[in-house]
Parts: structure tokens; sequence; C-alpha cells
């Protein structure tokens, strides 16, 4: 038996990285799959390969920071197979400098993507899962959401706020069928790496450089590959986790075990 056979999942940032790796996990347990990102041409590869396994999957452009995109993706989401058992928060962004480099601009996209969007999606979630009296809500956040980092405060700032906002819907929630729970990655090898060059410039070093630093940093010596992630979505997605809520479960190669 499949752990997730006829569950419908909404899937945000499915276009690529962990949001494909995701979908693709879902799907081989069984999920239908509503997925969406900005862009068309990835997000339509991630739905030819979950279409592999035989489940019904949708795609549907959004830009997440536009909160009027967002009440139509999960309107759209919702009339797709008739209600939504799993919500997975995965699109993100990331912009590393110094704190004082900043400009406010940066701040508030960081914020738009990684907070309200999340805080958004959250909310219409909820009001339809307590309607069901069911459902799993589960939060792609970051080890960034649990400790300090270097050049990279509007990023942290925003996934401390998804961690807060997965322990309050949590509590709410908890006697209601509804389980909210957030992964917390280290370094996982993705395309956001790539948005490290600016943290590079920041410290004075080659992105070589600064890749080889972290890596020495994490005592397993490599980064998380993007379905590492997914096995733990699976699961948070899946029965096996009914009993737990309001947990920002870290997975980072061993980096800060407590
Ligand atoms: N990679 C890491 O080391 C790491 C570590 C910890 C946590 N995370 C978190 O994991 C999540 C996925 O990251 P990733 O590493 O897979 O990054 P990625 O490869 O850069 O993928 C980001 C995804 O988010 C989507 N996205 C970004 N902005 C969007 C917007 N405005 N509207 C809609 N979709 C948007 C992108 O889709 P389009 O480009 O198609 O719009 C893409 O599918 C993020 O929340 C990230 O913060 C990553």
């Amino acid at each position: 038996m499949h752990r997730l056979e006829g569950r419908n999942a909404l899937i945000t940032g499915a276009s690529r990285g962990i949001g494909r790796a995701i979908a693709c996990a879902y799907a081989a347990e069984g999920a239908n799959l509503f997925l969406t990102a900005t862009n068309a041409g990835k997000l339509e590869e991630t739905r030819d390969l979950v279409s592999k396994h035989g489940v019904d999957a949708a795609c549907h452009l959004a830009d997440v920071s536009d909160s009027e995109a967002v009440e139509g993706l999960f309107a759209a989401a919702v009339d797709w197979r008739d209600g939504l058992d799993i919500v997975v928060n995965n699109a993100g962004i990331y912009i590393g400098k110094p704190f004082t480099d900043y400009d406010m601009a940066e701040f508030d996209r960081v914020m738009k993507v990684n907070v309200y969007a999340v805080f958004q999606l959250m909310q219409l979630t909820l009001r339809h899962m307590r309607e069901r009296r069911s459902g799993k809500i589960v939060n792609i956040a970051s080890t960034a959401g649990r400790w300090e980092s270097p050049n990279q405060a509007a990023y942290n700032t925003s996934k401390h706020a998804v961690v807060g906002m997965t322990r309050c819907a949590a509590l709410e929630n908890a006697a209601l069928g509804i389980n909210v729970n957030a992964i917390c990655p280290g370094f996982v090898e993705t395309d956001m790496m790539g948005a490290f060059e600016g943290h590079a410039r920041a410290l004075g070093v080659s992105f070589e450089e600064l890749i080889a630093g972290a890596k020495s940093r994490v005592p397993m010596g490599r980064f998380l590959e993007p379905e590492e992630i997914a096995h733990i979505a699976v699961y948070l997605g899946s029965g096996e986790s009914d009993g737990m809520t309001g947990q920002a479960i870290c997975i980072s190669g061993g980096m800060r075990m407590g």
C-alpha cells in the first residue's frame, strides 16, 4: 500500500530542486499533485516526471509574492479534485549579503515570498482543513530558521518566521486533526546554491572557496540531496506522522546537533 495513496497535495516551488524532489516522492507514494511555480517549462517537466507514476497531476502558474495570485492558486487547487489533504509550502528565495547592505526592497522581496506567501497559504489551508477536520501542512523552513548565520539576515529572519507560524498554527489546530510541521534543511544541492555568490562577495572569497568552506562545516562532509528532504516530507504528509505537530525537524548532515 502506498503511503499517500489517493491524497491530494498542493506543492509550491515544484519546478525544480527540493519541490520537484518532493513531487516525485509524493507521486511514487500515490498522491495526486497540484504543482505550482512561475517557470512553465520547468513545471511541466515536473508534471511529466510525476505522471509516470500514474497519478493525477496539474500545473498552475503563480507568483506567490502576489496575494491575488495566491488566492487564485488556492481556489483552483481546491476545485481541482474537490479538496486538499496536504499542502507543502516550499517556494522560497535567498539573498545573501551583510545586514547593513540589504536595501529595503530586497528585504521586502524575501519577506513577500518566504513569509507573506506562506502565511497566506497557511491561513487559506487551515480554513479549508478545519472544515474537513483533517489535513497536513508541511513548511520548508531551514536551519537558518533555527540558528544564526553570517550574511543572510533577511533569509534567516524569514525562516525564523516560518518556524514561528508553524508552531502557532500547530497549537491552534492540534485538536482538529490537522498537523502542521516544518522541515529545516542545512545545505542542499539545488539551484539556490548559485545565490551564494552574493554571500561569497560579502566575505571576499570566491564562490568555490565559500562552497568548500561550507562543506567543511558539515560533519558528514557533503551537502544533502533534495531527495533526502523529500523522505521527511513524505513522512509528514502521511498518517505515520499523525501524532506529531508543531515540530521544526532539522536535517543538516550533522551541523549543530543540539
Ligand atoms: N538549497 C538549500 O540549501 C536549502 C536549505 C534550506 C532550505 N531551503 C529551502 O527549500 C525551499 C526550496 O529551495 P530549493 O533549494 O529547492 O531552491 P530552488 O532550486 O531555487 O527552487 C526554488 C523554487 O521556488 C520557486 N519560487 C521562487 N520564487 C517564487 C515565486 N515568487 N513564486 C512562485 N514560486 C517561486 C521556484 O520556482 P520558479 O523559478 O519556477 O518560480 C522554484 O521552484 C526554499 O524554501 C528554500 O529556502 C533550501
